[in-house]
Order: structure tokens, then sequence, then C-alpha cells
């Protein structure tokens, strides 16, 4: 019998990149593949946890019994999911790269070309960690960061910010690291400022060096 140590737990994950409509053909997105995302979940459901995943536009697939996948499209989307399912979870892991921005307001028919120049107005979309950071009896809060300068220093500052209880560090500088890559390199930074740095590792190792961490501090 395979062992279920997290059993009765419940998790929430953000996954994946969110696209940010310019008009009914075109939108704004990253390069985000939620495969760091969905190797946490399929991690947390093979220790028994039951885990509902809100994922972004992605052509991944995985499939669990226990993860139940919530297929959403903008940050506004994400954010209406995670507040619809966030409550009496005891864990949650933010590792979608959600759009800072989107258009003001997106055109109802696709945009012609005429002039030489397009400007687009844009708004900043809500916040959806950080709003999750201030609510009451929240869960325990995992949030990623990828930086390109004065790494820990910022992941700090986002830590604190977002009132996270573990904030996972991703370096643009390393290689092995990031955005559709299958290994990931990752620090570990917690809200008193102790950091810890992992070797590059397999998506499937460095999110049971997560999951191991979330457990460590929860029990
Ligand atoms: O501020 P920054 O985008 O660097 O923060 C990254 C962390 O915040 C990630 O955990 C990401 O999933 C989360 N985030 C969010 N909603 C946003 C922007 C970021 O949940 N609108």
């Amino acid at each position: 019998l395979k062992e279920q140590p997290l059993r009765c737990k419940t998790c929430l994950i953000t996954a994946g990149p969110t696209h940010e409509a310019i008009d009914p053909v075109r939108y704004i997105g990253n390069h985000s593949t939620g495969k760091m995302g969905m190797a946490i979940a399929m991690d947390l459901a093979n220790r028994g946890a039951e885990v509902t995943l809100i994922i972004g536009p992605t052509s991944l697939t995985g499939e669990h019994d226990l993860i139940q996948r919530i297929d959403v499209t903008s940050a506004q989307e994400m954010y209406d999911a995670v507040h619809k399912h966030i409550s009496g979870k005891d864990y949650a892991v933010f590792s979608a790269a959600v759009a800072d921005y989107k258009p003001a307001i997106p055109a109802g028919q696709k945009i012609k070309k005429s002039s030489d120049t397009l400007t687009l107005e844009l708004v900043k979309n809500p916040d959806i960690l950080a709003s999750v950071g201030v609510m009451e009896n929240r869960p325990f809060l995992v949030g990623f960061a990828l930086e390109t300068e004065n790494e820990i220093e910022h992941a700090f500052a986002k830590a604190k910010k977002k009132n996270t209880d573990l904030l996972i560090l991703n370096s643009m500088n390393d290689e092995g690291a990031g955005f559709g890559t299958d290994t990931n390199k990752i620090t570990m930074i917690d809200k008193n400022g102790n950091s810890e740095k992992f070797p590059v590792k397999s998506k499937q190792l460095v999110a049971k060096d997560i999951v191991d961490e979330i457990v460590k501090r929860t029990s």
C-alpha cells in the first residue's frame, strides 16, 4: 500500500501563463508552460493531498484522481477562481506567471491594420497572491519570484510585501532555470530572511523539495 502522508490536506495551486485579450484574436501573454505548478500538484496528490489546480492556457496534460483542474484564461478569471476555492485550504502555491497588465478595453472586433503605429492602453491586473496574503485564516502560502538583478534582496522584499510563508526564487541568470525548461534551480526564502540555495534539478525533484519544505514548516 502506497503511503499517503498528506491524506486530508487540501491545497490550491495556480500555474501557467495568463492571456489578456487585445481583440477577439490577439492577446498579451508570456512563455510560462505551467510545468512547475503541475509538478507540485502531482507531488502533493501522490502524497494523498486533495489539489485544486487553477491553470492558465497551456497544452500541458496530466491527470490524477486527487487533482481538480480548473482552466482559466485571464488574470481576472484566475483571481475569481482562486477566491471561489481558497477558503479552508491548508496550503496554497502560486506558481502562475500572471500578466501584470491587461488592455484597458479589449476591442470588440479584430483591430485593422492602418496607421504606422498603434498604442494600447494597459491597466494593472489584481495581484492574486497579495490578495490572499491579507486574508484572515489564510493557508500556508508559497509564492514564486523571477528576478534578474539583486535577486535575494528583491525576493525578500517580495516575501514581506505579499506576506508569503515561503518564496521560491528562480533566477533568470541561471542556466537550466525558468520558463519552458524541464529543470529548475531555486532558492527558498522565508519572511525572516533565511535563504537556502538548491542545485539544478528536474522540475519533479524541485517540486518534491518544495512540498517537503511545506510539510516540514506546517507539522
Ligand atoms: O510581483 P511578481 O509578479 O514578481 O510576483 C510573483 C508572485 O506573485 C508569483 O507567485 C505569482 O504567481 C504571483 N502573482 C499573482 N498575481 C499577480 C502577479 C503575481 O498571484 N497579478
